[in-house]
């Protein structure tokens, strides 16, 4: 059984081997309905708010064939706001579905629920922990967009403490070679120093920078966040980091031409509506990856080994150019 909590769990071969089945499932979803999954059923438990996270997982389940039972609000329409504990909800839950989609509001919550449950358990996010789906899903956005994962440069802009989107990145990040990350946040945010020796140890190169333009202009991928107001006790202290790094026209003029400006979404102002027009804003292209990269981790916990994909090839540096039309039934 093969649990989906954290970002370290991977190493390269396994990644690689994820963003080539999510270039393959973008060849299902142009194809006939796939019945791969028919039969199978994810539970989607959500104590967080979510729009693209549940969804995506939801849609790649039903692209498949699967079926879907689903918690939204899981805090207060769950059995929770009971009193009932997570371990419980897991070990009931995991009586019913065949793989369990997770977001929670406590760091580790991920980990704890896959010490219960007799199904996989994916993650969707714990709190200001991690959210290693999302960063393969960014992964497979930057392959995309950018065309290769070694000898790189990019820019983590925002809320660097309590992003867990950037935690994950990061620490996938750290298994590609000559990758060079600048680091550009509030003075409120800054990068968990545990985080930075993980990736340090590992051969990325850090450096810190106050102005953006500057940061920016370097980048082959700018990785900008929203600063996690429901993470902050301090109000002003929020206002302060929120309002600190916008990126407008301005700073996108500062840009390469053929860098891309990446951002998990959802946005509350980081990002200026005017960039949206330029071919480098490739965000909304980024949440749309999230179907086809998640239909090849449900596939992955759920069938592989039953009927396993066929044309399945190590990943070639560019993993989109390995999907083949009608390869998979
Ligand atoms: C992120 C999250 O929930 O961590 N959203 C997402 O899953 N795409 C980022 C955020 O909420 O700022």
């Amino acid at each position: 059984m093969k649990h989906i909590i954290s970002a370290r769990q991977f190493d390269r071969p396994q990644v690689e081997r994820v963003l080539a089945d999510a270039a393959l499932m973008e060849a299902v979803l142009q194809g006939s309905p796939s019945d791969r999954l028919r039969g199978r059923v994810m539970a989607a438990l959500f104590f967080e708010p979510s729009t693209r996270t549940r969804l995506s997982f939801e849609t790649a389940m039903l692209r498949l064939g699967g079926s879907v039972i689903s918690t939204e609000n899981a805090r207060e329409f769950s059995s929770a706001i009971k009193g009932e504990s997570l371990e419980d909800t897991i070990a009931v839950v995991s009586g019913y579905a065949d793989v369990i989609v997770l977001r929670h509001h406590e760091i580790g919550a991920a980990a704890r629920a896959a010490s219960i449950s007799r199904v996989p358990v994916l993650s969707a996010g714990d709190g200001a922990g991690e959210h290693p789906t999302q960063a393969l899903l960014d992964l497979y956005s930057i392959l995309a967009e950018v065309g290769r994962l070694d000898d790189i440069t990019v820019v983590l802009v925002g809320d660097l403490l309590y992003g867990r989107t950037v935690h994950s990145l990061l620490v996938l990040l750290a298994l590609f070679s000559n990758v060079r990350v600048i680091c550009c946040s509030p003075e409120q945010t800054p990068l968990p120093q545990d985080l930075a020796d993980y990736a340090v140890q590992r051969g990325v190169q850090i450096t810190c920078e106050q102005d953006l333009g500057r940061a920016v202009a370097e980048a082959d991928v700018v990785y900008q966040t929203r600063v996690q107001k429901e993470r902050f006790e301090d109000v002003e202290a929020y206002r302060a980091a929120a309002s600190r790094y916008v990126i407008d026209a301005a700073i996108l003029a500062k840009m390469k031409a053929g860098a891309a400006l990446l951002h998990p979404l959802p946005r509350a102002g980081e990002i200026a509506v005017e960039v949206d027009r330029d071919p480098r804003a490739a965000y909304f292209r980024q949440s749309h990856r999230g179907v086809p990269l998640r239909m090849a981790l449900l596939d992955n916990v759920l069938q592989d080994g039953l009927r396993p994909l066929t044309g399945r090839r190590p990943i070639s540096v560019d993993a989109t150019a390995t999907a083949r039309p009608g390869v998979i039934g």
